[in-house]
């Protein structure tokens, strides 16, 4: 096992990286009160809930749960409440502790939740998709999506601990492994080229599910996240790179309704029209481009989206959280392995980005 600190001062957090982790030794040490609520979906109930309630148990632990239904569709005001109805119902206090056993989803959802209960409660991610090991369950982001928009109601709320088990993988559909990997190939571009060469090398055994090779890529991605993290909680300035195809791809997940695309398969597109931008502008070059498109098509991604209108494409893309005084930043590649985050782009080839990489 391997372990990372995100160094918050007193809020500092360790991320444990492995396989076939042991939550009560692990976890034990984080759990301040007697209470537990773990919330979780109808997926993950199945696979590794009585696991989860056994072993706390047996420490002791008061342990409650809130099972939702499956799905980006149910990230949702309605879900976050049964969360709070299970809270209260379970008779819970101030010093309890909302776990989240599952996905990107769950861990938004269970850390909201955890954020507004009582004005906060503890929160532990167990994250059990690789997007939710790379990205999500990392640097307190929580929130619900709004028909209007995605994530746009929300919280930032760090956990005690994160643990990432490369083994609860093992149940993880393709799709969500790759659209996972969409994540992982993010920090690449965005700043780690010595990364990118890695990612070109490994990928196909990153696609059998090869747990050591998955823990390093959780590992590396875990490190990159924790050091933004540190530097810029709030997203003031650096953190925003962390969006590196997001503004495009958030655009492609709300006209195309959240849950017919994974977030990671928008997002992998969304880094090719970033990409593409960039070099439209002179920044990377035609070889860069394609070798953005090779790694992710390598992981099983899709480089083009549906048709979509352009001027709902913009209207969606305005909604960015990125927008200020109604400008919108791109985050966009300086070269490969650099991104930059800037309002200095050109419109018209913005356009044309978004318009010829549509599928026919
Ligand atoms: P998800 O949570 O919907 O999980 C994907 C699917 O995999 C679900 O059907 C889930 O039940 C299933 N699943 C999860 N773990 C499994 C396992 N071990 N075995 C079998 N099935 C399993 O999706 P996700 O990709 O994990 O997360 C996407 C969400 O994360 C989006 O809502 C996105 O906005 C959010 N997100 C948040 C941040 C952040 O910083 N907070 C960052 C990136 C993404
Ligand atoms: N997923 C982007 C961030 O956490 O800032």
């Amino acid at each position: 096992m391997q372990t990372l600190h995100v160094e918050l001062g007193d809020r500092r957090y360790p991320i444990f990286i492995g396989s076939q982790l042991d939550p009560k030794t692990l976890l034990a040490p984080y759990i301040k009160g007697q209470q537990v609520m773990i919330v979780t979906n109808t997926t993950l109930e199945q696979l590794y809930l009585s696991h989860y309630v056994h072993d706390l148990e047996s420490l002791g632990k008061k342990v409650a749960t809130c099972v939702l239904p499956d799905g980006e569709k149910y990230k949702n005001l309605e879900n976050l409440n049964l969360i709070f109805d299970a809270l209260l119902e379970a008779g819970f206090n101030r010093d309890c502790t909302v776990l989240a056993l599952g996905g990107g989803v769950i861990g938004d959802m269970a850390g909201f939740a955890s954020a507004c209960f009582q004005r906060g409660v503890y929160f532990i991610q167990v994250p059990t998709t690789l997007l939710s090991q790379v990205d999500s369950s990392v640097g307190g982001k929580t929130g619900i999506n709004h028909p209007l928009g995605k994530n746009m109601i929300g919280a930032f709320k760090q956990p005690e601990v994160v643990m990432a088990d490369m083994a609860q993988l093992r149940t993880l559909p393709a799709r969500e492994l790759s659209a996972g990997l969409a994540e992982v190939i993010k920090y690449a571009l965005l700043g780690d080229l010595e990364f990118l060469a890695w990612l070109e090398q490994h990928m196909d055994g990153l696609l059998a599910g090869d747990e050591s090779l998955l823990a390093q890529a959780v590992y590396r991605s875990c490190a990159h996240k924790a050091r933004i993290v540190a530097n810029d909680e709030k997203e003031q300035g650096e953190r925003a790179l962390l969006n590196l195809g997001h503004t495009f791809g958030h655009a492609i997940e709300s006209y195309l309704g959240y849950g017919k695309w994974l977030h990671g398969e928008a997002v992998a597109t969304g880094m090719v029209m970033a990409a593409d931008l960039s070099q439209r502008m002179g920044w990377i070059s035609a070889e860069d481009l394609q070798r953005t498109k090779n790694i992710i098509q390598r992981a099983k991604l899709p480089i083009s989206c549906p048709k979509i209108p352009l001027d709902e494409f913009l209207s969606y893309m305005a909604h960015d959280k990125k927008v200020l005084n109604g400008q919108l930043r791109l985050v966009l590649l300086q070269q490969l392995g650099q991104a930059v985050i800037t309002k200095e782009f050109d419109v018209e080839k913005m356009k044309q980005v978004i318009l010829e990489n549509q599928a026919e």
